[in-house]
Parts: structure tokens; C-alpha cells; sequence
């Protein structure tokens, strides 16, 4: 497994009002994606990609999150009793990935205010966001690419992936020039949720960021704005804008990703993930194939 000090930060603390009333009580990030809450694939790519320093920021509802990364020796007594080894393994997985830190984010204030409350943790140092709700299938790669361009060009730098022109409201999306380099893009602006006829283009930003501690000073001075909040896309739109920075470029994601966050993708991201599965998949495919005969 590669090793990288880079921290990352996860934001969890929206409200996640399109899945109301499920996220009255509970974080959307909590929501089981077949059976492990979406965060905790989010922690297993961290991982994977060798980070092993983890700060989620979390809202209200803050216990949910931080109890399933604890150990509950209750219940991993009752497993070890049963001999149910298999179940055992699966419980100690989620408090054993990472060393996972919590901060509150206090009032939901936008995805860049949750940024800044990471401040005190990550320092002077460069350290990856990835969004809590956004999966990126274990096995395409994304993050260790992104690293590794951060590291080469000391900038920003941001996931883009091309997505349907009726959906480009719903995200930051990027102006870009080729780089010369496969998959790897200079950004020359960004916009945060734009209408379908003024998008710059069809590269929207998904849920994983490399930055450098600089953002941090320039999220101190950004002022609300989409929704009235304090965007990250906004910040990010500063570097790209800055001419004696290094800028932010975009790694192009051609793999599998699930918006944990909207209904549709989310039952999407269940099917394909159960379907996948080798101790779910051989019951499944045949039941949906049934069912899809019929719709
Ligand atoms: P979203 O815009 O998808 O989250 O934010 P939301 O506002 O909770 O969702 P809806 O639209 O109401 O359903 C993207 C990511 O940023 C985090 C969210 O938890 C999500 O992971 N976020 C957003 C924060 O941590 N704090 C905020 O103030 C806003």
C-alpha cells in the first residue's frame, strides 16, 4: 500500500435536505450503500490511497458518524461468542481504517466554510477534500493520480468528470486547456452551478481535491455565494484566476462514481455495488434481469 502524509479532510456536516425525511435524524453520509454507510467507502479509498490521518467534519447529528469509526466491545464480544468470525472482521474494518479525527462545523455555512474549519488540523500542508456522499468505485483509480499531480505542479488540483448537460446546474464546472499530459487539464476558470446555457463546459467538478494550506487564506475572504454560501468552487476560482500562482488543474475521471447524495444515483450505486458482490451478486442479477423483463 503507497504511504502519503497528506491528511484528508471529509466534510459531512450538510443538511441533506433532498433526502429528508431519512436525514431528519441521522447524516446523509450515514445512509448504507448495500451494507456499510457511503462514508465509509469514502475512508477505505482514503486508505487505500496510502492516507492515514482523517478529519471528518460533521453537523448536528454528529454522534452517528463518529460511532460507527469507534470500536463497540459489546457487540464484538457477542460476535467473537457466536464465532460469527466473518461479522467480526467487517465491525473491527470500520474502527481500524484510518486514525479518524472529528471537528463540528457549527452552522452549515456552504462546502467551503466546512473546508475552513480544517484549518487547525492539516496545517501548513497540502491534504486531499473528499466529499462524504461521492463514491468512487474501489476499482477505478482517482485519488493517487491526483496526489501525484499535486505534487508535480504544486497547485490545485480538482476531479473533473463529464456529465449530462441537463445535470450541469448541480455542480462546479471548469473551463480548461489541454495540458499535453493524458487525463490531466489546466483550469483556466470555474463556476459554481451554472445554468445549462452559460456552463463553460460539460467538465463538472466531483467530490475529491487536492489543495495546498494557500486555499485557506484565500477561503478566509471569500464571501457567500450560490445558495448563500461560502463556496469552495469560489476560492478555487480565485487560484485559477491568480497569475503568479501555480493554479489549479483537473485530473479527468473516466471511471465509475455514485452520488450518494441524489435518490436516483444513490439506488443506482446499491444496485451496481450488490450486483458486483460475490456473496450478493449470484442471488441479485438474476431477480433483476426478472424485473427489468417486466418494467
Ligand atoms: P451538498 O450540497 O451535496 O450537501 O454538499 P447538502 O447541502 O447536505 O445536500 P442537499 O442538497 O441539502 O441534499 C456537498 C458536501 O459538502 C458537505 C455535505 O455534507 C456534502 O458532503 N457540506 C455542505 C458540509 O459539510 N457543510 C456545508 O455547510 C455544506
Amino acid at each position: 500500500m503507497p504511504h502519503t502524509s497528506i491528511k484528508a479532510v471529509i466534510p459531512a456536516a450538510g443538511l441533506g435536505t433532498r433526502f429528508l425525511p431519512a436525514t431528519k435524524a441521522m447524516p446523509k453520509e450515514m445512509l448504507p450503500v448495500v451494507d456499510k454507510p457511503a462514508i465509509q467507502y469514502v475512508v477505505e479509498e482514503a486508505a487505500q490511497a496510502g492516507i492515514d490521518d482523517i478529519l471528518v467534519i460533521i453537523g448536528r447529528n454528529k454522534n452517528a458518524i463518529s460511532n460507527h469509526f469507534d470500536s463497540v466491545p459489546e457487540l464484538e464480544e457477542k460476535l467473537k461468542d457466536k464465532g460469527d468470525d466473518d461479522r467480526l472482521r467487517r465491525v473491527l474494518e470500520s474502527s481500524d481504517l484510518a486514525d479518524i479525527h472529528f471537528v463540528r462545523q457549527g452552522e452549515p455555512k456552504g462546502l467551503g466554510h466546512a473546508v475552513l474549519r480544517a484549518r487547525a488540523h492539516v496545517g501548513d500542508a497540502s491534504f486531499a477534500v473528499m466529499l462524504g456522499d461521492d463514491l468512487i468505485d474501489e476499482r477505478d483509480e482517482l485519488l493517487t493520480t491526483m496526489i501525484a499531480a499535486h505534487e508535480r505542479t504544486g497547485a490545485a488540483v480538482v476531479a473533473l468528470m463529464e456529465v449530462d448537460p441537463d445535470h450541469i446546474h448541480l455542480y462546479g464546472v471548469a473551463s480548461v486547456e489541454e495540458t499535453g499530459d493524458d487525463g490531466l487539464v489546466k483550469v483556466t476558470g470555474l463556476v459554481e452551478k451554472p445554468k445549462k446555457e452559460e456552463a463553460p463546459s460539460n467538465l463538472a467538478i466531483i467530490g475529491r481535491y487536492v489543495l495546498a494550506p494557500d486555499v485557506f487564506d484565500v477561503l478566509e475572504r471569500t464571501e457567500p455565494g450560490k445558495g448563500g454560501e461560502i463556496q469552495l468552487t469560489d476560492a478555487l476560482q480565485e487560484l485559477a484566476a491568480d497569475p503568479d500562482g501555480p493554479g489549479v488543474y483537473g485530473v479527468v475521471f473516466r471511471g465509475r462514481r455514485y452520488d450518494t447524495g441524489d435518490r436516483v444515483d444513490y439506488i443506482k450505486a446499491i444496485v451496481q455495488l450488490a450486483a458486483d458482490r460475490e456473496d450478493l451478486g449470484p442471488d441479485l442479477r438474476p431477480w433483476f434481469k426478472e424485473f427489468a423483463a417486466k418494467l
